[in-house]
């Protein structure tokens, strides 16, 4: 592991930063990390916020996102109206010898057969592109807000991610709102997925996502046939 990470007190990162800015946070994690970090981005408000926020400060921040080949049309709208302003994105890709072999062994839409078949699509599609996307790298810089999922709310700023070599994970908007999310987006005149607008606070892939009802929970959308204790894919588990 990297002479950088060692010397981290991660506890006392966590108190400095408690009442800092995200942008603070960014600007110590970009210099400090220098090109082996990025940004995590599937494009939906928080990682949007997150994109204007860390181009400001570095325009060669790198970015990536993690393509399942099942997002919706509007997201690769979004993807692609991104990279024209702001350039560089990493697109990482599932394997494809392994989704060929999960399709034929499982039909193309597995995920609706059995929780464990929709994770194991989640594995393919997904955690081994992060895997992949994390290689090489020091840090990696996510959009997660602390209450998004009370699997969630005991995540701080700045971890340790002991599921990926023990690379840094920074979360720099962790104890923003969904309206702090928003104000900044319009303040800042940003675009946006426009599935937001038809009721999507959180965004996945196309035929594992719907809207959700006034008063419902912002992720009962994602996996919304699953116990809502299942209602992850994978990509922030703690090992
Ligand atoms: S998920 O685990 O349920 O899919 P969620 O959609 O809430 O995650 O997004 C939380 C954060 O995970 C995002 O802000 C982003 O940093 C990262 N993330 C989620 N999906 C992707 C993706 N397809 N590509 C890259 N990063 C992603
Ligand atoms: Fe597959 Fe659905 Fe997971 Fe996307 S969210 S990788 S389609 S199971």
């Amino acid at each position: 592991m990297s002479e950088k990470i060692l010397q981290l007190d991660i506890e006392g990162l966590n108190k400095d930063f408690k009442d800092k800015s995200p942008q603070q946070v960014l600007e110590w994690a970009l210099e400090k990390f220098n090109p082996k970090i990025a940004l995590a981005s599937s494009f939906g408000a928080e990682d949007i916020v997150l994109i204007n926020m860390i181009k400001k400060i570095n325009p060669d921040a790198r970015i990536f996102t993690l393509e399942t080949g099942r997002l919706h049309q509007e997201t690769y709208d979004l993807m692609d109206k991104v990279n024209t302003r702001f350039g560089n994105l990493e697109v990482y890709y599932p394997d494809t010898a392994e989704v060929e072999d999960m399709v034929r062994k499982h039909g193309v839409n597995l995920f609706s057969n059995s929780v464990e078949l929709r994770k194991l699509c989640c594995r393919v599609r997904k955690v081994g592109p992060l895997n992949r996307a994390l290689c090489g790298l020091d840090a990696w810089i996510t959009g997660l807000r602390q209450d998004q999922a009370a699997s969630r709310s005991d995540t701080s700023k700045i971890e340790v991610d002991s599921s990926h070599r023990g690379i840094i994970k920074i979360n720099p908007i962790i104890d923003y709102t969904s309206e702090e999310v928003w104000n900044y987006i319009r303040e800042n005149n940003l675009p946006y997925n426009a599935l937001h607008d038809s009721g999507y606070p959180s965004i996945g892939c196309a035929p594992c996502t719907r809207a959700v009802k006034p008063g419902e929970d912002a992720r009962a959308g994602r996996w919304w046939w699953e116990p809502r204790e299942q209602s992850e894919c994978g990509l922030h588990v703690k090992a």
